[in-house]
C-alpha cells in the first residue's frame, strides 16, 4: 500500500472514530474500497444492511440508485454519495410512461423492478427485485396477472425461464453484462475446460445457457468459495475477484471478457470518501411523495425475500 493510501485510510478512520459512519460497499467497488468499509455485499444485502444501521451517516460506495436505496429506507439518516455522477446507465434507460402505459392497459397486471432503477420508477412499481431474489419474488406473485419485469431483460428472461412463466420485459440491458459473448465462454472452455463457469444473470440468455452456475456478486463469491473446483471463468464485473482472492487466494480466476468494468462503480475512490466524509456531501435525499412509495416496493421485497 503507497504512504499516500495509508494517509486517506488514516483520515477517514479519525472521521469513523468521531462520528457515527456506516460505510456500505458493494463487490464492484475497488478492492481497497472494499477493504476499508464496514460491510461489503450485493445491492440486496447494501439495501438491508442501510436499513438495519444504527449510525447516524451511511455513505453508499456505490452507483446512485444504491445510495437512493439507503435513503429510500432510511428517511432519518444522512445518506451520503462519494460520487453521484456514478449511475447505471441500465437504471437510468426506463422511460417512465411506458411504465404507466402498462398500468393502464392492465390494471390488475403488476409491475415489478429490478433495484436497478431510479426513485421515480420504484414509486410506480408494485415490488422491487434484486438479482439474489427475483425468481423466489416473483415465483410468490399470482400466476394469473401480467408482469412488466423492468429494466433488465437479460435477468426478466432467467427469472422467466427458471419458473416457466411468460413476463412482459423491457428493452434494456447491462453494456458490461450483455458484452459477454457465447464464443468467449466456449474459446475459454476449450482452453480451460477444468473451470467452472460462474456468470451473473445480467448475461445474455444464450451465454447463461453455458454457466454452471448464474447468481447475484455474492452467489457468484459464495460458489467460488464453497466449490471443491479450483478454477472459475468469471462472468460478472472484475470486482467480484478481490473478495473471493481475499476468502480463497488459491482459486483461478479467469474474467469471461477484458473489458468486465463498470466504470460508474470505479469511479468511485478512496479519496473521494475521504472528500465526502469532510464535507458531508454529497447527501441523497429523494422528494417525501416518492420516496413513501418507493419505500413500499422496497419494504415488499424485503418482506417477500424472506418468505
Ligand atoms: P447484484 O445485485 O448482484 O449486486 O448486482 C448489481 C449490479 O449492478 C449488477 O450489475
Ligand atoms: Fe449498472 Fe451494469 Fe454497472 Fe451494474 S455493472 S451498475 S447494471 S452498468
Amino acid at each position: 500500500m503507497q504512504l499516500k493510501e495509508q494517509e486517506t485510510i488514516e483520515k477517514i478512520n479519525k472521521i469513523r472514530n468521531e462520528k457515527s459512519v456506516y460505510i456500505i460497499a458493494h463487490y464492484y467497488q475497488r478492492g481497497e474500497i472494499q477493504d476499508i468499509a464496514d460491510f461489503v455485499g450485493d445491492s440486496y444485502a447494501m439495501a438491508v444492511a442501510a436499513r438495519n444501521s444504527s449510525a447516524d451517516i451511511i455513505l453508499v460506495a456505490g452507483v446512485d440508485f444504491m445510495a437512493e436505496s439507503a435513503a429510500i429506507l432510511c428517511p432519518d439518516k444522512m445518506v451520503l454519495s462519494p460520487e453521484p455522477a456514478a449511475t447505471c446507465p441500465m437504471a437510468n434507460s426506463i422511460d417512465i410512461s411506458d411504465v404507466l402505459r402498462f398500468k393502464q392497459e392492465h390494471p390488475d397486471g403488476l409491475v415489478v423492478s429490478y433495484v436497478n432503477t431510479p426513485a421515480v420508477i420504484k414509486a410506480v412499481s408494485d415490488i422491487c427485485v434484486t438479482s439474489s431474489n427475483a425468481v423466489k419474488i416473483i415465483e410468490k406473485l399470482p400466476r394469473d396477472v401480467r408482469i412488466l419485469f423492468i429494466p433488465d431483460e437479460n435477468l426478466g428472461r432467467f427469472a422467466a425461464s427458471k419458473l416457466d412463466r411468460p413476463l412482459d420485459f423491457y428493452p434494456s440491458r447491462c453494456p458490461i453484462h450483455a458484452a459477454v459473448t457465447r464464443d468467449d465462454i466456449l474459446q475459454l472452455k476449450a482452453q480451460h475446460p477444468d473451470a467452472e463457469v460462474l456468470v451473473h444473470p445480467e448475461c445474455a440468455p444464450e451465454v447463461i445457457d453455458l454457466a454452471d452456475y448464474t447468481g447475484s456478486t455474492s452467489g457468484i463469491i459464495d460458489y467460488a468459495v464453497n466449490s471443491e473446483k479450483n478454477k472459475f471463468i468469471i462472468g460478472t464485473e472484475c470486482g467480484v475477484m478481490h473478495k473471493i482472492r481475499q476468502i480463497s487466494p488459491d482459486k483461478e480466476l479467469i474474467l469471461a471478457e477484458r473489458e468486465l468494468i463498470c466504470p460508474n462503480m470505479k469511479s468511485i475512490t478512496l479519496n473521494k470518501i475521504l472528500h465526502s466524509l469532510e464535507t458531508l456531501q454529497t447527501r441523497i435525499t429523494v422528494p417525501e411523495d416518492i420516496r413513501a412509495k418507493a419505500a413500499i416496493a422496497l419494504e415488499k421485497m424485503i418482506e417477500y425475500a424472506a418468505m
